[in-house]
This record gives structure tokens, sequence and C-alpha cells, in this order.
């Protein structure tokens, strides 16, 4: 099964893509994590990715579509995907549907996950995110918080918060939201491929409704 999981930031793509991967044996591929991953490692790339993440500005299509490219390629995307921050803009689907065409693949499912944007902004200025790069499990101050304060309840390393978590690259993350990916919306409804799904509620709640959808 090869899914998108569209929604505006903090809408909750990574933390069904967590359950997600558990059920469906398929990996996340998520541009933002890659990215985090190339600025802790410090690449050229990572260097000129941060200062369009600390902006909450995108990285230039160019370059999220080569790493999709490749990361498509590896093995374990062969038996299916799920997608969580890419596309984000339409030349980025018209790339990637071109991509998967060419590997004689294409997507099975859009999901939007909907939330309003104030709950949005408390969202993700109360996220913390474990250390741990194979863990990555996500907490919210006051919705899901770790039983030890700062501590991750499942592999033990300490919680960090994002850069691009305060307010401000909040607010701006929000407006390019608007601007660049809501398209997308229209883009995957005229081919009758997306699905909308409410993100409100408890997280195990909306995890059901998206596999009553996935089947
Ligand atoms: P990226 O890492 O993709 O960030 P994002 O889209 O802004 O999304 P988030 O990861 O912030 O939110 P999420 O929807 O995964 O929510 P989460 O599950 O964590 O991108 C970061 C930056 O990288 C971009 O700004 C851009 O610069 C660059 N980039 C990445 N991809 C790119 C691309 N394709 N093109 C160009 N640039 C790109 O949940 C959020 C919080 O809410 C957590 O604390 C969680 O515990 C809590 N929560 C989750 N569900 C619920 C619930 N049901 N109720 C209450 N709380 C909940
Ligand atoms: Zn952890």
């Amino acid at each position: 099964m090869n899914l998108i999981l569209l929604g505006g930031p903090g809408a909750g793509k990574g933390t069904q893509a967590k359950l997600l991967i558990e059920k469906y044996k398929i990996p996340q591929i998520s541009t933002g994590d890659i990215l985090r991953a190339a600025v802790k490692e410090g690449t050229a790339m990572g260097k000129k990715a941060k200062e369009y993440m600390d902006a909450g500005k995108l990285v230039p299509d160019e370059v999220v579509i080569g790493i999709i490219e490749d990361r498509l390629k590896q093995s374990d995307a062969q038996k299916g995907f799920i997608l969580d921050g890419f596309p984000r803009t339409v030349p980025q689907a018209e790339a990637l549907d071109a991509t998967l065409k060419k590997m004689g693949s294409k997507i099975d499912h859009v999901l939007s996950i909907e939330v309003d944007e104030e709950a949005l902004v408390t969202r993700l200025t109360g996220r913390r995110t474990c250390k741990n790069a194979d863990c990555g499990q996500m907490y919210h101050i006051k919705f899901t918080p770790p039983k030890k304060e700062g501590v991750c309840d499942k592999c033990g390393s300490p919680l960090y918060q994002r850069d691009d978590d305060n307010e401000a690259t909040v607010r701006s993350r929000l407006t390019t939201y608007n601007q660049a990916t809501k398209p997308l919306i229209d883009y995957y409804a005229k081919q009758g491929m997306l699905q909308t799904i409410k993100g409100v509620g408890g997280i195990n709640d909306i995890f059901n409704k998206i596999v009553g959808i996935l089947g």
C-alpha cells in the first residue's frame, strides 16, 4: 500500500504514521525527518535546508524531490510506504506521479487530516520529541505527557523541542501550508483520490478511522 498523509503542521501526520508502520509493516518516509537528519549531520544540504526550516518556509522543490526519488528506490519501500510531509507543492506531486510511473507503481490512498489553526499552534508549541532517532516518539506536554518529565517512556532517551516549534515559526509554517500545500487538496480531489479525516479527538480514535478507510 502506497499512502500519502496530508495535513497542516501539527495535524498528527507523524503520530499516525508511527501507528500505521506497526499495523501495515511499511516504512514512514518523512521529508522533515530526512532534512532534520541532514541538519544534524551538518551536510551542505542540511545547512542550506536549516535556513528555510527555521523561517517556516519550504525547502526548494528540486532538493526534496531528489531526496524522495532516492528514498523510494530503497528496498524497504518496494512493499509500500507512508509519505509524511511530501508532496507539499503541486510540482512535488507531479514529480512524484512521474517517478512512480517510471517505477511501475502508483499512490493508492491520499488522506488529509484536518485540524483548525489555533489547535495546531497549541499542539506544536507543546510538542516534545524523543532524541533517539530510531524511536522518535512524540509527546505533548499537556495532551500526552511522558510519565517522567523530559524522558521518553519507550526508550528512556531525553526529549527535545524542535527549533521550528516556537510560535512565530509555527505561524509562518501555517501561512506556507495555506499558500503552497493546500492546493494539493484540490489536486488529489480532482483525481478522485482524496479522503478527509477530522484530526481532532483521541489519537487511537483517529487511527481507527484511518484504518477503517485503508482496510
Ligand atoms: P515537517 O517535519 O514535515 O513538519 P510539519 O509538516 O510542519 O509537520 P509536523 O511534523 O510539525 O506535524 P505532524 O503533522 O507530523 O504532527 P505530530 O504528529 O508531530 O517539516 C518541517 C520543515 O521541513 C518544513 O517547515 C519545511 O521547511 C521542511 N520540509 C519538510 N518536507 C518538505 C517538503 N516536502 N518540501 C519542502 N520543504 C519541506 O503532532 C504534533 C503534536 O500534536 C505532537 O505533540 C503530538 O503529540 C500532538 N498530537 C498528535 N495527535 C494529537 C491528537 N489527536 N490530539 C492531541 N494532540 C495530538
Ligand atoms: Zn524514545
